[in-house]
């Protein structure tokens, strides 16, 4: 276990979008904590559809860069997790899922029905709405990397721009996938950005019902 930096307060408050790199290598083991904690994440029904691509090479993130309108982060970072969702993870997953569960302790009457269940709410999905689906879980599990990341010391930059097809292929991707976002890694170089300020709770939160205060 990495030595833990930061608290999460200290993380969620001190987190920039590192606009620079300085390139040095992460250890496999730091990298290996910060993605066992995006897999943590939870997923309706846990049915975990996110996948991810670790891109550390100078010529797969020389290729990954152009494929993200050349934005040089891309290139200068540590490690690039590119984070897609796969329409068709659930199809292959849910024995699976259903193993894993009865062995932490799923009770047999929810084994039972799982497989059911499940599949009548998935493939009754439209395009749209599997990628609605698959954007929700891949972002959880991505914000749960780049929260582990900021605390064990290192800078983060989450993307969105890239060319979905020239991503694909880049990666080889399979026909199911498809690319949420991704997640720059590793020590910031030069200033950080500076502080884009967050709007006031109060326009953003209300209290049980839209346009009511939080009281
Ligand atoms: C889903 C997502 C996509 C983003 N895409 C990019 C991007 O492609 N390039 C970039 O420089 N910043 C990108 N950002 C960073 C935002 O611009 C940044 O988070 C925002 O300005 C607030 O700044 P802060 O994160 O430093 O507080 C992205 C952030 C998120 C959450």
């Amino acid at each position: 276990m990495a030595e833990i930096k930061k608290t999460l307060t200290q993380a969620i408050a001190e987190r920039r979008a590192t606009p620079s790199f300085d390139g040095t290598p992460i250890p496999l083991d730091d990298l290996k904590q910060i993605l066992d904690a995006g897999l943590h994440a939870p997923s309706g029904y846990n049915m975990q559809p996110w996948r991810f691509i670790v891109v550390q090479s100078t010529e797969q993130k020389k290729k990954l860069r152009a494929a993200s309108y050349n934005q040089a982060k891309v290139e200068e970072a540590s490690a690039m997790i590119v984070a897609c969702g796969d329409a068709d993870g659930w199809r292959k997953d849910l024995d699976l899922m259903i193993q894993l569960g009865r062995e932490g302790g799923m009770p047999e009457s929810y084994a039972s029905q799982a497989r059911t269940s499940v599949s009548n709410f998935l493939s009754g999905f439209s395009r749209e709405q599997m990628h609605g689906w698959l954007n929700k879980h891949v972002m959880i599990a991505l914000t749960s990397m780049m929260l582990m990341a900021e605390v064990m010391g290192y800078d983060t930059a989450p993307m969105e721009g890239f060319e979905q097809d020239k991503v694909h292929e880049v990666l080889r991707l399979p026909m199911s996938y498809c690319v949420v976002a991704l997640l720059g890694i590793g020590h910031l170089k030069g200033p950080d950005k500076y502080y884009g300020g967050r709007f006031d709770m109060a326009h953003t939160v209300f209290g049980e019902e839209f346009g009511k205060p939080l009281k």
